[in-house]
Formats: C-alpha cells, structure tokens, sequence
C-alpha cells in the first residue's frame, strides 16, 4: 500500500535492534534527507526558540531510530552518524553495547537549545532503540493510518510545538495528521513541517490541515536530494511517473537522484507576517537545488 511499484523497498531494515543496517544500506545509496531535514526543521526551531518559547517540542513522524532527533538535538551530523554505525569497530558490539555507547556518545553532544523531540513510528525495535539510547524523549508506536490514538500519544500531541517528518510522507497520509491534529485542544495550533517526495502528492495533507486553520506553502525553487536510484530501472520508472505528473526532471532526477520538496503549514496570522522562504533562508545556505 504505501510503496509505488517500482521504488525500490527497505522495509526490511526500518524495525532492526538497532540503526546500523539502516545507516550500512541507506549509506550505499547516498541517503541524504535527514542532512537537509536537520537544516530545514533547525531553523524553524531556532525561530521559535529565539521568540521566547523556550525548549519546544517537536514531534518527529516515521522517526525511525531517532534520526532527525540525533540532529536536532545533538551536536552531530549526518555524516557523523554514517562514520558511528558504519564503522569496523562498532560492528562487533551487541545492541545493548552500542545503546550503553551511543547514550554516552549524545550525552557529551547535546546542543545548548535542543528541542524536546517525541517520535511515532510503527517499528517498536526502532522507537525503543532510539529511547534506550537516549534520542527521544519520548516514542509512541502507534499506526494512525489504521487506529486513534492513545491517550498518551493524544497528550503528546496537544502539547507539540512543530510536527517534523522526512522520507515518510506516502506511509504517512492525510489520515495520520488528521488523527494527530484532532488532538490539539484549544492551544495554539502546531505547525507541520514535512520534505515529500517529488513524485507524492501532498494535497490531501494540506486540505486536511487547512481544516485546522493551517495554511500550507510549498518552498518553490528549491528541491532536496533524497537518495541515489537504486538502479537504472528504477530511475527509468521514477522519471517516467514525473513526467506524466508534468514534472520536469532535467538536471534532477534525470541526474540519478530522488528529489523532495519542502512544505510548511502555519496559522494564516503566521504566514503574513512572514513567508516560509523568508524563515527558511538561512537553512539554504549550504544546500538545496534551485
Ligand atoms: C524511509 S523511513 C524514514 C525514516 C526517517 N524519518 C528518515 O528520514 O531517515 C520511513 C519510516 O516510516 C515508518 N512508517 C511506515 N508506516 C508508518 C505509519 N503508518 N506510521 C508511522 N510510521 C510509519 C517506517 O517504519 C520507517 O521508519
């Protein structure tokens, strides 16, 4: 249901002990998304932050083993995380070492104004890793494409600041936000930040956010690498699927690449006092295709 045919598949490496099939396989295809993810939602945390909210919370979707959470709230990158659990001398560790070395690793990293991130994910092997090794706050395993939340998890999510997801949108649809946002309590609304594959659809996601009094920009003129095609078949199909969208794929996919575009919802007050380029600009600096 949630893959395209054609897409090559990694379910099989999302509900590991631990992240290092993830990072070993991902890696050999130059998985890149939560390098431009840690820009892109870093910035809009730190402009919430510098508004004097305090540590916020985010809630990260299909997070996975704590990923975007490594990077917003630890002094590391991706790159970082690819040499950690690529690397020889780890590789012989039992996941109950490498959670004792990785708790130790992010707690001597933890940047000055983290935010407090909550993850939701399926994969119950991955959230409790990222728990264990002290990524997230806290983790839900809940599908919400299929039933309603918990009550903790509705907790959770009255209480968030911004919803954060990278390469989840199309496992995730409209019906997850629905049943997260339907939470939020007479507070302040959330806003959504999501980077979806080119070739994703994100307008049922919008219309329904609309009906929580978010308004949804797309960051035009910039795209963001997601991955390497795993082979010529599958870029073949990819490109073919785009174009028939209207999507021009020259100098993008054509190249060899997934590419994912960037959409942020916020209350309409938000949006007119300033334009997600305007907030995100800063994060441009060094990535993103124009
Ligand atoms: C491609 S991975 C992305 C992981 C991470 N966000 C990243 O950028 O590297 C997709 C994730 O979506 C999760 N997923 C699939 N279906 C889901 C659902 N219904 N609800 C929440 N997470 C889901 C998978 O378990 C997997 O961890």
């Amino acid at each position: 249901m949630h893959e395209k045919s054609g897409k090559a598949s990694f379910g099989h490496i999302y509900d590991r002990q631990d992240p290092r099939e993830y990072f070993k396989t991902l890696g050999s295809m130059d998985y890149r998304i939560p390098d431009h993810g840690q820009r892109l939602f870093g910035a809009l945390v730190n402009r919430r932050q510098e508004a004097g909210e305090g540590p916020i919370n985010v809630m990260d979707l299909c997070c996975s083993y704590g990923i975007n959470a490594a990077l917003l709230k630890y002094d590391v990158t991706l790159d970082d995380l690819y040499e950690r659990y690529c690397s020889e001398e780890l590789g012989t560790l039992s996941t109950d070492e490498l959670a004792e070395g990785d708790a130790a690793y992010y707690a001597g990293r933890v940047r000055e104004a983290a935010p407090r991130v909550t993850g939701l994910d399926v994969a119950e092997n991955a959230v409790s890793y990222a728990l264990k090794a002290g990524l997230l706050d806290a983790g839900a395993t809940e599908d919400l494409e299929n039933d309603q939340p918990s009550e903790t998890l509705r907790r959770a999510a009255s209480g968030t600041d911004i919803f954060t997801v990278s390469g989840g949108i199309g496992y995730i649809s409209e019906r997850t936000f629905d049943a997260l946002l339907g939470c939020v309590d007479g507070g302040p609304v959330p806003w959504v930040a999501a980077l979806a594959l080119r070739w994703v659809s994100y307008e049922g996601i919008s219309g329904v956010l609309d009906g929580y009094g978010l308004v949804t920009e797309k960051l035009e003129g910039h795209t963001f690498e997601q991955r390497s095609f795993a082979d010529d078949a599958e870029r073949e199909y990819v490109c073919r699927e785009l174009r028939d969208m209207g999507v021009d794929t020259q100098g993008k996919e054509d190249d060899g690449s997934y590419h994912a575009e960037f959409y942020l919802s916020r209350p309409a007050e938000q949006v007119s006092e300033s334009s997600v380029e305007e907030l995100i600009a800063p994060a441009l600096e060094g990535g993103g295709q124009d």
